[in-house]
């Protein structure tokens, strides 16, 4: 019986060392540990043992089945650990292998231009407001006191969407100090609203017949001229630079009084007359004022308790000179050789 028991251990460790798989090392436990395993078979036959023999026996046979049942383990952790390593290899990713490069966009010259301006305004309190490109004449021009007779509401000037010239597309960003005053009602009111207009121009390095412009507006009790230098000022240096040099000149706008025009000395000759300022030394930048009365009464403001002030900016030409661009078009054409530049 000895010799049984010793084969049994033999045969098992001899299977179990070659299994290759998880199915074919239960088929071995069954076949040495079940019910109906080669030890089991062993040890019924322990009836016919003396009493002495019988728990020398058992204990032999105990022993066995912790040899088997430990090599079971053995064998199931082998198994565990080479199926890691076919499944790390059959996964692995040769990382020296070149990749298939992501061409990556980025924001266009003019947007960059405008989330800075956009930025440095909210920084200083103002809300972007954003609004409607097909407006009423009434907003676009009567509302900003430009009267009937004005020559900005030429139809050779204006597109008009009615007949009876009531809509038109915006010719300017201007009606957003209208509809910011009648939403707001109450001062303090400072907004800035980007946005596209449209005016019958034809297309050259300097024009388009659609452009962009950002409006500013501030209104409350005792602002001043001065508040309106120091705000474009602040503007102006974060775009240009600290040391660019500004200058304010008097000007018309219907909507203003008194309306200016503000120039920056050119950043190519510094003030000495070159092709760029196109021999100026000077590069008109916006239009800017102080509200009209006639247009704070008109939405409700009282101008003998307020006053404030707007400027309009081209924004294309913003950008322009931001990023030395020297033909407009090139902003609109969306060459991306020219855009990759930014
Ligand atoms: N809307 C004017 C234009 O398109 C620019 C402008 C001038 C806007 C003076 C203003 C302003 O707000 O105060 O030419």
């Amino acid at each position: 019986m000895k010799e049984q028991l010793e084969k049994i251990r033999r045969d098992a460790m001899e299977a179990l060392e070659g299994v290759n798989d998880s199915a074919e090392l239960e088929a071995l436990r069954v076949r040495f540990l079940g019910k109906k395993g080669e030890l089991t078979a062993v040890l019924k036959t322990m009836g016919s043992l003396s009493a002495d023999e019988r728990p020398v026996f058992g204990q032999a046979a105990n022993n066995v089945r912790a040899a088997i049942e430990e090599k079971l383990e053995e064998a199931k952790l082998e198994l565990k650990a080479r199926a890691l390593d076919a499944k790390l290899e059959s996964e692995a990713i040769d990382i020296t292998i070149p990749g298939t490069p992501v061409e990556l966009g980025h924001r266009h010259p003019m947007n960059k231009a405008l989330d800075e301006a956009k930025e440095l305004f909210i920084s200083m309190g103002f809300k972007i407001l954003e609004g409607p490109e097909v407006e009423l004449a009434d907003y676009n021009f009567t509302k900003l006191n430009i009267g009937e007779n004005h020559p900005s509401r030429d139809r050779s000037d204006t597109f008009y969407v009615t007949d009876d010239e009531s809509v038109l597309l915006r010719t300017q960003t201007s009606p957003m100090q209208i509809r910011a005053m009648e939403a707001m009602k109450t001062p303090p009111i400072r907004i800035l609203a980007p946005g596209r207009v449209y005016r019958k121009d034809e297309v050259d390095a300097t024009h388009s017949p659609m452009f962009h412009q950002i409006e500013g507006l501030v209104i409350d009790k005792g602002v001043t001229m001065a508040d309106l230098k120091g705000t474009l000022e602040t503007l102006i240096k974060a775009m240009y630079g600290e040391d660019s040099v500004i200058r304010f000149r008097p000007h018309h706008f219907p909507f203003t009084e008194p309306s200016c025009e503000v120039d920056v000395q050119c950043f190519k000759c510094r003030g000495k007359g070159c092709p760029t300022c196109k021999g100026e030394g000077w590069i008109e930048l916006l239009g800017a004022g102080m509200v009209h009365p006639k247009v704070l009464e008109g939405c409700g403001i009282d101008p003998n308790v307020y006053s404030g002030f707007a400027f309009g900016i081209g924004l294309e030409r913003m950008a322009m000179r931001r990023y030395k661009i020297s033909d407009m078009r090139m902003i609109f054409e969306n060459d991306i050789r020219f855009l990759a530049q930014f």
